[in-house]
């Protein structure tokens, strides 16, 4: 192993928590990142096939954002609410056009954690209940409220969730946790939805993720959101959806409610908002947003320089118009996907997703292979491409990179794991497990 890599790991063991894993068996040590690509120290590109885990979707270290953020932080660094500043309400106006749908109200935080935690919140205050539902294989945050709605087991540490949450089937129905089939099952996740509404009469919200990022890249079945809001609907309950890995042109639109024709009344953001400055945000309409009026502030939350960083964001996202080049290459990764899924068809399980949020199961005879997942990622690493992993299983490959990569790079990326899969997978033995 790389010296630095195992004094960085050593010092990892003795002074940070043992919670906190890193990919590889043999890590790169990264010191530089250029739009899509990646350098270690030893002067080694990496392209970028997970972008810090859907953050960098404007690219590493793009001037455009990097350039005024750092000019703000000349400036002016930091003040906190209770004094006035621009760029957090110019972030304010700018998100509403960007979010649309009257979501015109935003309360900034410094994470996606917070930002649910935030939203959570905002729907007690508005119907003054204090339950909550969530999906099975949803992942929301680290605090005891939004790791309570978390449903994948692995990201469940806190041993006493809390009692206002239930859980209800997700929507994958490739493996229908009810054994139904889509098309004749007449959505019977939702009636489960149905029967938990009304047998707790004191529910506030819903939160989901519109497609599951760390839960495997779950793509909901048509008509399921739509039917969901319709049934919260009728019950006064409300809809948060968790946009934190599906914001920002990630799925082919702005926004993936957008894509859906389903409004929700609180949208949560982090990650690719700042483009690897902290920033998060809970957005709602002017009819949730007046059930907010005791205090409410957050130190650092929405600060000058983070805002500033946002509002170039939305700015570069706005006029390279990103969501659509997602689309595009999004289409030409899932064609070159599903053409290698074909060659490994014992294997490859399922391949989904959409537009740069792309997940490729590997299954073999209904059994997960993780460890062959780690060997696929180890071995695409040292062919130069970080990609990512998740699943319940940790058995999905996952491709969401910077959603300024080129046809090049995918082309690249696609070769790459035919060699990648054809050395790993020839000697896979079916195994099950989890690891982070
Ligand atoms: C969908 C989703 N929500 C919330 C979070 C938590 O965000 P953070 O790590 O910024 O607190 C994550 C983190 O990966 C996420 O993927």
């Amino acid at each position: 192993m790389n010296p630095s890599a195992q004094r960085l790991i050593d010092g990892k063991r003795e002074h940070l928590l043992p919670c906190l894993y890193h990919f590889y068996a043999d890590p790169p040590v990264l010191v530089r990142g250029e739009m899509q690509y990646l350098f270690d120290d030893r002067g080694r590109r990496y392209a970028d096939f997970y972008a810090g885990v859907t953050v960098m979707n404007a690219g590493h270290g793009n001037p455009a954002i990097t350039g005024p953020a750092l000019e703000q932080a000349r400036q002016l660094q930091h003040t906190t609410s209770i004094y006035l500043t621009a760029p957090m309400i110019e972030l304010g106006r700018a998100l509403a056009a960007a979010l649309g749908h009257g979501l015109t109200r935003s309360f900034f935080v410094n994470s996606g954690t917070e930002a649910n935690e935030g939203a959570l919140l905002l729907a007690r205050l508005h119907t003054k209940r204090r339950g909550f539902l969530a999906l099975r294989g949803g992942l929301h945050g680290r605090s005891h409220l939004t790791m309570s709605v978390t449903g994948i087991d692995l990201w469940r540490t806190d041993p006493f969730p809390s009692p206002d949450v239930r859980l209800a089937p997700r929507p994958h129905c490739a493996a229908c946790e009810l054994g139904r089939t889509f098309g004749s099952c007449g959505f019977a996740c939702l009636e489960v939805v149905e029967r938990l509404l009304a047998e707790n009469g004191d529910v506030a919200a819903f939160i989901a993720e519109p497609i599951q990022g760390n839960g495997g890249i779950i793509v909901p079945p048509p008509g399921y959101l739509q039917g969901l809001r319709a049934l919260l609907d009728r019950r006064g309950v409300l809809l948060i959806l968790d946009e934190i890995q599906t914001g920002f042109g990630r799925t082919g639109a702005p926004f993936r409610f957008h894509a859906l024709g389903v409004v929700p009344d609180i949208v949560c953001l982090a990650k690719a908002l700042g483009n690897g400055f902290p920033i998060g945000a809970f957005c709602t309409n002017e009819r949730v947003a007046a059930s907010h009026t005791r205090p409410g502030a957050s130190t650092t939350g929405g600060n000058p320089v983070s805002a500033t960083a946002a509002l170039q964001v939305l700015d570069y996202h706005r006029t390279r118009r990103l969501a659509e080049r997602a689309g595009t290459l999004g289409h030409r990764l899932r064609q070159r996907l599903a053409a290698l899924a074909e060659r490994f068809p014992a294997d490859c399980h399922e391949l989904r997703g959409d537009g740069l949020m792309l997940g490729l199961e590997l299954r073999r005879d209904g059994l997960a292979l993780a460890r062959e997942t780690d060997r696929v990622l180890e071995a695409m690493k040292d062919s130069g491409f970080l990609i990512g992993k998740t699943g319940l299983d940790r058995n999905v490959l996952s491709f969401m990179p910077p959603l300024v990569t080129g046809e090049a790079d995918i082309d690249a990326c696609t070769d790459a794991l035919d060699r990648c899969l054809a050395s790993c997978l020839g000697s896979a033995a079916p195994r099950t497990g989890a690891s982070a």
